[in-house]
């Protein structure tokens, strides 16, 4: 362990969901990796004690990917557990006499929002801050000024350095494969631009609705849930320019490059629409506006991109649960008849398995003319075996690399983008469980060509081009 590792994880709503279905499993594959050798310090106000936390622990594993005795048992040896109001300084007492000599404790904040400034004061106030990390879960703000008013927050107490804002899709393989794949290959620069590339598309579909989260739904909408996060740092690394070092400030400088280079997205390019029965789920309130579903145009203003959309469109309830990045080219300038020809695209799939694909066309089998698109597999991982996202992202942050975290002026910028929509009243409309969203979708703020639907197993079909003459 380097001198910079973090020498404890204090974890604050170490009883929560989070914790249970994500944070619980991560820890353990640490283990099994030999990454996790410190005390993690669970903080709560659940009036539980040191054995409720350890079972609690068991139970999420057995749920989620099952336990391995061996890592369960150091686990169970490196946990603590303070219990306490996170106003009380004596929560904070219990926690710095528990983190005994660390001296570079990483505090990870997997609380709401509204009361990082209340535990970022307290652990200032209890020497618990000095020399160590924070890290923070998303939502970043619900929108730019509060954004900048938990910038204000956690620095008070931490450098930009020190603070790793988690999106857990930066932890993902395939979405850092888009950058290495864009720029380990020497093909790739000549057309990835505006020369070649007419638009670009990121779908994000959850065949799943709110599970559960409806009353933390209805605060959000998918716009703040996933667009101006997890989908913009896809939309970067499509995007961005070769970074000059491989270091994490020159990187995460080409990625805020890019959203400085996206007008504010105007209201006529975005389309909000709400599955039905929504409003009757748990939380919800019964005349909510909140979108489950949006679809949405950008301009990335720069040398590379002037002129070419870039579509975004996410939802709850559709069809399939998939994550897929596709650029489609121009057309040839050719002489056979231009309907017979589908366009080249390039397909970054992302989840539930990661493919990279080149779509070309070629002529169908037969004795009339007749164009076809056929991939050309790049790369294909039907199960990766990989680390959960989770795991690298808490790992990276308690190594204090901070590559894989969204900077200050990052989340700023993504705000800036997304803002004056959400201020606006948009219409909404509603959409059939199971329907690509809703019908104007199509209508409005549809790619030329149109949007590529993908399919659950990957066994894309793009073989429906007309007959040339
Ligand atoms: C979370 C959102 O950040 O990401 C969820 O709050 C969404 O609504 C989830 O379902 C998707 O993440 P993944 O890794 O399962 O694709």
């Amino acid at each position: 362990m380097s001198d910079s590792h973090s020498d404890a994880l204090v974890f604050f709503g170490v009883t929560g969901d989070l914790a249970y279905k994500k944070i619980f499993p991560a820890l353990q594959a640490m283990l099994k990796r030999g990454h996790l050798d410190v005390p993690v310090i669970g903080v709560a106000r659940a009036g539980w004690n040191l054995e409720q936390l350890r079972a609690r622990a068991h139970d999420s594993l057995e749920k989620h990917g099952g336990v391995d005795a061996a890592a369960f048992a150091k686990l169970s040896g490196l946990l603590r557990y303070v219990d306490g109001d996170y106003t009380d300084a004596a929560t904070f007492q219990a926690i710095r006499q528990e983190l005994k000599a660390a001296q570079r404790p990483a505090h990870y904040l997997a609380i709401p929002p509204l009361l990082f400034g209340t535990v970022v004061e307290q652990l200032a106030k209890s020497g618990s801050a000095q020399g160590a990390r924070v890290i923070v879960e998303k939502p970043f703000g619900n929108d730019l000024a509060s954004a900048q008013e938990l910038n204000r927050i956690l620095h008070a107490a931490f450098p930009e350095s020190g603070i790793f804002r988690i999106d857990h899709y930066l932890g993902k393989r395939a979405v850092n494969n888009v950058v290495v794949f864009r720029f380990a290959n020497a093909f790739m620069e000549p057309f990835w631009n505006r020369n070649y590339i007419e638009s670009v598309q990121i779908t994000m579909a959850e065949e799943f609705g709110v599970e559960g989260r409806g009353a933390f739904y209805d605060q959000t909408g998918t716009i703040r849930d996933v667009i101006q996060n997890h989908l913009f740092q896809v939309l970067c690394n499509l995007a961005m320019e070769p970074p000059v070092r491989t270091d994490s400030e020159t990187i995460r400088d080409e990625k805020v490059k890019v959203l400085k280079a996206i007008p504010a997205l105007e209201a006529n390019h975005l389309i909000r629409g709400q599955f039905r029965g929504y409003r009757q789920e748990k939380g919800v309130r019964p005349d909510s506006k909140v979108e489950t579903f949006a679809a949405l145009r950008l301009e990335v203003d720069s040398w590379r991109w002037k002129g070419v959309p870039f579509y975004i469109r996410a939802g709850k309830n559709l069809p399939v649960t998939c994550t897929e990045a596709l650029g489609r080219f121009r057309k040839p300038p050719t002489v056979i008849r231009e309907s017979a020809l589908s366009r080249n695209h390039l397909r970054f799939r992302i989840s539930p398995e990661m493919t990279i694909a080149v779509g070309t066309t070629v002529m169908a089998p037969g004795e009339v003319l007749k164009g076809e698109t056929v991939e050309m597999v790049a790369s294909r991982h039907p199960r990766p075996d990989e680390m959960e996202a989770y795991e690298r992202v808490l790992g990276d942050a308690m190594a204090g690399d901070a590559t894989l975290f969204a900077r200050e002026d990052y989340v700023e910028e993504a705000w800036r983008i997304v803002d004056p929509v959400l201020k606006a009243s948009t219409p909404i409309h509603e959409y059939e469980k199971g329907a690509w969203g809703p019908r104007e979708v199509e209508q409005r703020v549809s790619p030329a060509g149109g949007w590529h639907n993908p399919t659950a197993t990957d066994q894309e079909d793009f073989r429906v081009s007309s007959q040339a003459g």
